[in-house]
């Protein structure tokens, strides 16, 4: 074989595209990577429909982002040659996993690593909606600060408290971890089944998601958007829940039922929220959910330090490469 048509075949082996400019960390495993083709929508916004469509053609290796929605459109513009998808995230609910099994295309994903930064980040959104910390800097900020009043912004605490984790799985487990040394007195859980293993260090119970609902004074939701998830936390949930009750998302925005979850925070139902994540993403600024005192709303900021989105993106890179390479990835997805 002539040399040429020889680094052409191995330059066609190992051509990636990038949907998103990425820590240069990760950008930098993948363009030492000898042989490595990478091709990039190099900006902060995603990456048009038609752009995404035109960069995977042809290509081997696919990084994304939980932004693209990667179905049979993506996949059928890829053509044949498409052998590995690396998704820079734990969630994998934008991927069109049956058709990509079918495909016999590999999946990589982010596991681990983004747990202790999403965990803390729940710890701290729970902390907001329950001690009202934005509502209270903000009457710092516009003069509602008069004196010291016994009965102003008075929240709820966790000392003696009843917490159930919808999910306790890795980032489920770390935030009961982070949680029980504020005096955390019941952990309650729910998901597929009991979870012995896990729940033991904490003593938590295993309960179906009616009673988790109604026992809990917090609630948190740590679960994967599944077609079971979907729209979980609807009137039902939250009309059993305690009116001093706090819910907390950082899961997935299509878990819970918006216009219900609205409903409850504006008629008193429950005392607060908390949401990391929501439907849709960007949620719009006119939303009705963005008008309550009593809901903290975060732009899905869960994994984001530092430290660990570059992790992430070196993960999401070595992920690529050994899918390419037909080597065993640091984390495959099993399908
Ligand atoms: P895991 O797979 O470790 O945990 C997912 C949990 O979901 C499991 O414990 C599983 O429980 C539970 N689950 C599945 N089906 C149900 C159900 N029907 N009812 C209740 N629970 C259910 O994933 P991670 O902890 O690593 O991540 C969880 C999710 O968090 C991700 O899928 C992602 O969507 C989200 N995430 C959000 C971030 C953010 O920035 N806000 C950052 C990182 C992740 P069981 O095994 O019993 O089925
Ligand atoms: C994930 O990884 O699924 C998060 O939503 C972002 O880190």
């Amino acid at each position: 074989v002539p040399a040429a048509a020889l680094a052409a075949a191995v330059a066609a082996a190992m051509s990636v595209f990038v949907t998103r400019r990425i820590p240069a960390e990760g950008l930098r495993v993948l363009s030492q990577a000898s042989g490595c083709r990478v091709q990039q929508w190099d900006s902060e916004e995603p990456v048009p429909r038609a752009e995404l469509l035109a960069g995977v053609a042809g290509t081997r290796g696919l990084l994304c982002l939980l932004t693209d929605r990667i179905d049979r459109e993506v996949l059928d513009a890829a053509g044949p040659g498409l052998k590995v998808i690396s998704t820079l995230s734990v969630g994998f609910d934008h991927l069109a996993l049956d058709e990509i099994k079918k495909r016999g295309i590999r999946v990589g994903y982010t596991p681990d690593v983004l747990t202790d930064a999403t965990a803390e980040l729940s710890v701290a959104l729970l902390l907001s909606a329950a001690r009202r910390l934005p509502e209270a800097a903000e009457q710092v900020k516009r003069g509602g600060w008069t004196t010291w009043k016994p009965e102003w912004m008075c929240g709820y605490g966790l000392s003696d408290s009843t917490v159930g984790i919808i999910g306790l799985g890795r980032i489920g487990q770390a935030v009961a971890r982070r949680l029980k040394p504020f005096g955390v007195r019941k952990f309650l859980y729910t998901g597929s089944g009991p979870k012995p293993e896990y729940a033991a260090e904490f003593g938590a119970e295993f309960v179906p998601l009616a009673r988790l609902a109604e026992e809990s004074d917090f609630v948190v939701v740590t679960c994967a958007l599944t077609p079971a998830t979907q729209g979980m936390c609807n009137k039902d949930f939250f009309g059993r829940m305690k009116k001093t009750s706090v819910f907390v998302n950082t899961s997935r925005g299509a878990v819970v039922n918006q216009e219900d979850l609205y409903q409850a925070l504006a008629h008193g139902q429950i005392a607060a929220a908390g949401l990391d994540v929501t439907t849709p993403e960007p949620l719009p600024t006119d939303h009705p959910l963005l008008t309550l005192k009593n809901c903290v709303i975060l732009p899905h900021i869960g994994s984001a330090t530092y430290a660990t989105r570059s992790t992430m993106a070196v993960l999401a890179a070595k992920n690529l490469l050994a899918g390419l390479r037909g080597e065993p990835m640091p984390h495959e997805l099993k399908l």
